[in-house]
């Protein structure tokens, strides 16, 4: 059997934990891996390398993806998809595994149903965002790249007696925002899923100052909105898959709160950081189980699904079912957080 997987979408930690569980798994029992390069530009133009579980066992550690990554959208044109399925048929390839967020799921879901090619999807992003899957490897490393980052600023939030506004990524989705505004006991948490009332929100800070808090943390997503506005957008770009460069709400947001309460405030956007570095033990055990079963759901033949956590168990779920939607964060996060928020 000859399996090939790729990286497609923003790269996030944990990817190569999968490669390397995908790649011993297959060899374990008698196949072959090969890696296509660039995401799904590796399968249009044929580019890949062999891979081997030698040459794999040391991957673990290290962030990003061996096999590189692209944004790469073979739907744009119906003569690239095709290019896609011809390099299928040359490669000898009995299985694709696709490891991605949305967009490049989505790709393996219509090429199993359009084509009937034997694809196998596995679920990344930084975002947490999928829907089918509990969790999705990268998000628990980058929530603690985020906690690092803001335990930092807090010691100088706290010295000037600021306000550090810190935006995060996440798209329209508030799981990263969420989740480390609780870890890192922010002083509001501004998601895409509520609308701001930043009167609320200075209100609230003027509050903590006068009983005696000196400083403020506010954790805002990229894709947050304020009352009444619109998305805040870097420079309007879309990609090969629609989506438009999200980022700069933070600036917003804290020149509006030192303007409303008179506190001195800062804003960090903490960016591209948020996708770096080794994978934290969590991430590491959750890509190699989730490249294991792969491995195991290419080498039975049963195609079209999606690899995915559910609870503690690693579960198949149909593949168009995993892409159907975006999952966002559900309101009762949310409500946890606000016990903090008053
Ligand atoms: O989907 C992962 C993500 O990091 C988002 O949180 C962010 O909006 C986007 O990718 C950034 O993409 P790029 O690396 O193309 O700027």
């Amino acid at each position: 059997m000859r399996v090939a997987c790729l990286t497609g979408g923003g790269d996030c930690p944990g990817l190569n934990a999968v490669i390397r569980g995908l790649v011993r798994t297959v060899h374990n029992a008698g196949g072959e891996t090969i890696g296509l390069l660039e995401g799904w530009r590796g399968a249009i133009e044929g580019n890949f390398i062999e891979l081997d579980p030698m040459q794999t066992d040391e991957i673990l550690p290290k962030g990003g993806t061996i096999l590189g990554s692209s944004r790469t959208n073979p739907y744009k044109d119906a003569t690239v998809v095709a290019k896609v399925v011809q390099s299928f048929k040359d490669l000898k390839l009995d299985c694709l595994v696709a490891i991605g967020g949305d967009d490049t799921l989505g790709v393996a879901s219509k090429l199993y149903s359009d084509h009937q090619l034997p694809t196998i999807g596995c679920p990344k992003t930084i975002d947490n965002d999928l829907s089918s899957t509990d969790f999705t490897f990268g998000f628990d490393t980058c929530l603690n790249t985020v906690q690092d980052a803001v335990d930092k600023l807090r010691t100088t939030a706290e010295s000037h007696r600021r306000v550090i506004v810190v935006e995060v990524m996440g798209r329209h989705a508030g799981w990263i925002t969420c989740f480390s505004g609780i870890a890192c006991a922010a002083d509001a948490i501004m998601v895409p899923e509520e609308e701001v009332d930043l009167d609320v929100v200075c209100e609230r800070l003027k509050q903590r100052r006068a009983a005696g808090k000196t400083y403020g943390i506010v954790m805002v997503s990229e894709g947050a909105k304020l009352k009444g506005d619109e998305l805040t957008t870097k420079d309007g770009d879309i990609d090969e898959f629609g989506h438009v460069s999200l980022g700069g709400v933070g600036t917003r947001i804290a020149k509006l709160i030192e303007d409303k309460t008179g506190i001195e405030t800062r804003d960090v956007t903490l960016g591209h950081l948020q996708r770096g570095g080794s994978p934290s033990a969590y991430d590491r055990v959750l890509g190699t189980r989730l490249g294991i079963h792969a491995g195991q759901l290419a080498t039975k033949g049963d195609f079209g699904k999606m690899v995915a956590l559910r609870g503690l168990h690693i579960v198949a779920v149909p593949l168009a079912d995993a892409v159907h939607e975006m999952r966002t964060l559900p309101p009762s996060f949310m409500d946890e957080a606000r016990e903090f928020l008053k």
